[in-house]
C-alpha cells in the first residue's frame, strides 16, 4: 500500500471536515474564530484524527460518520498546543510553521481559543454517528474526556511543569509521557475501533497499539527537540535543554531514546498481528515515527 497517499487522502478529508464543521471566520466574535482557524487550520500532521479513522477502517467501519469525532480529537489536540505554547507553560514563539497563537494575536485570545475548541470538540463529539447505538458512542466521548482532563492530556501537562529543573526518574518521565501525549494517541484508536463497531478482541488491540504508538510519538518528539531542525519541524528546537525539561533524551541520550522508541514501535506491531492487510496504514504509520523529521 502507498503509505503517503493514505495519508495524504486521509488529511485532506480531515481538513474539508474541519472546514465544514468549524464556525465561519467572519461570524462575531470574530477575532476568536480567527485565533481558532489561525490555530487549528495551519498546518499539522492531523495524526489523531488520522489514527481515529485509520482504526476504525481496521475493524471494518466507514469513514463519513466519523469525522466529527475525528474532528473533535483535532480541536482538542490544537487547544492543548494552544496552551502548551503560552508564556506560563513552555513558552514558544513558532508552531506549525507560524508564530504561536498568544505571538499572532495575545495572551487573552490564545487561551480563550483554546477553551472554546476544548468546549466545541466536546459539541462535535456528540454529533449522532450514523447506525451506531447511542450507548457506544456516550462511551467513546467519556472516554474523550478522562483522557483528555485530569487523568489524561491534562494531568500530564501538570506533571511536565512540574518535573522542569528537577531530575526525575525513567518511570517517572514515561508517566508524564503516557499522559501528556499518549492518553489522546490511545483515545483515537480506541475510539475509532469502538465507533467503528470493532468486537471486544478488536478493540483491545487497537488500543494496546494506541498505547505503544503513543509513548513512541512522545519519544520521538523528545529526539526531534533535541537534533531535529526548526525550519522543518515548524516549531523551535532545543526548547526542551533550553528550560531544563526531562525528557528521553536528557535521561538516556539520544541513541539510547531510539532504542525505546523502536521497542515501543515493536510493541504497536505486535498488537497489530490478529489483522490482516486492512491494518497496514496502521503499520506504516507506527514504523514511520521512527525517521520521522517533523
Ligand atoms: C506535538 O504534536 C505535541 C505533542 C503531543 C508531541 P504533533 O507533532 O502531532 O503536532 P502537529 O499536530 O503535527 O502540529
Ligand atoms: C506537548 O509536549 C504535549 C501536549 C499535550 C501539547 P511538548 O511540549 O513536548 O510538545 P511540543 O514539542 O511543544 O510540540
Ligand atoms: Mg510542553
Ligand atoms: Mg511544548
Ligand atoms: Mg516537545
Amino acid at each position: 500500500m502507498d503509505l503517503a497517499l493514505y495519508l495524504e487522502e486521509r488529511k485532506q478529508l480531515v481538513e474539508h471536515a474541519l472546514e465544514e464543521l468549524l464556525p465561519p471566520v467572519h461570524r462575531p466574535p470574530q477575532r476568536l474564530n480567527a485565533a481558532i482557524r489561525y490555530s487549528l487550520m495551519g498546518g499539522g500532521k492531523r495524526l489523531r484524527p488520522i489514527l481515529v479513522l485509520a482504526a476504525a477502517e481496521a475493524v471494518g467501519g466507514g469513514i463519513p460518520p466519523l469525522l466529527p469525532f475525528a474532528c473533535a480529537m483535532e480541536c482538542i489536540h490544537t487547544y492543548s498546543l494552544i496552551h502548551d505554547d503560552l508564556p506560563a507553560m513552555d513558552d514558544d514563539d513558532l508552531r506549525r510553521g507560524r508564530p504561536t497563537c498568544h505571538k499572532a494575536f495575545d495572551e487573552a485570545t490564545a487561551i480563550l481559543a483554546g477553551d472554546a475548541l476544548l468546549t466545541y470538540a466536546f459539541e462535535l463529539a456528540a454529533h449522532p454517528v450514523a447506525g451506531l447505538d447511542p450507548a457506544i458512542q456516550l462511551d467513546a466521548l467519556a472516554q474523550l474526556a478522562r483522557d483528555a482532563g485530569i487523568h489524561g492530556m491534562v494531568g500530564g501537562q501538570m506533571m511536565d511543569m512540574e518535573a522542569e529543573n528537577r531530575s526525575i526518574s525513567l518511570p517517572e518521565l514515561q508517566n508524564v509521557h503516557i499522559h501528556k501525549t499518549g492518553a489522546l494517541i490511545r483515545c483515537a484508536t480506541l475510539a475509532g475501533a469502538r465507533l467503528g463497531g470493532g468486537s471486544p478482541e478488536e478493540i483491545r488491540a487497537l488500543k494496546r497499539y494506541g498505547e505503544a504508538c503513543g509513548l513512541a510519538f512522545q519519544i520521538t518528539d523528545d529526539i526531534l527537540d533535541e537534533v531535529g531542525d526548526t525550519q522543518v519541524m515548524g516549531k523551535t528546537a532545543g526548547n526542551d535543554r533550553k528550560r531544563n525539561k526531562a525528557s528521553y533524551c536528557s535521561l538516556l541520550g539520544v541513541a539510547q531514546a531510539r532504542e525505546e522508541a523502536a521497542s515501543m514501535v515493536r510493541e504497536a506491531l505486535e498488537a497489530l498481528s490478529p489483522f490482516s492487510s486492512v491494518a497496514d496504514p496502521l503499520r506504516g504509520l507506527v514504523r514511520k515515527l521512527l525517521d520521522r523529521t517533523h
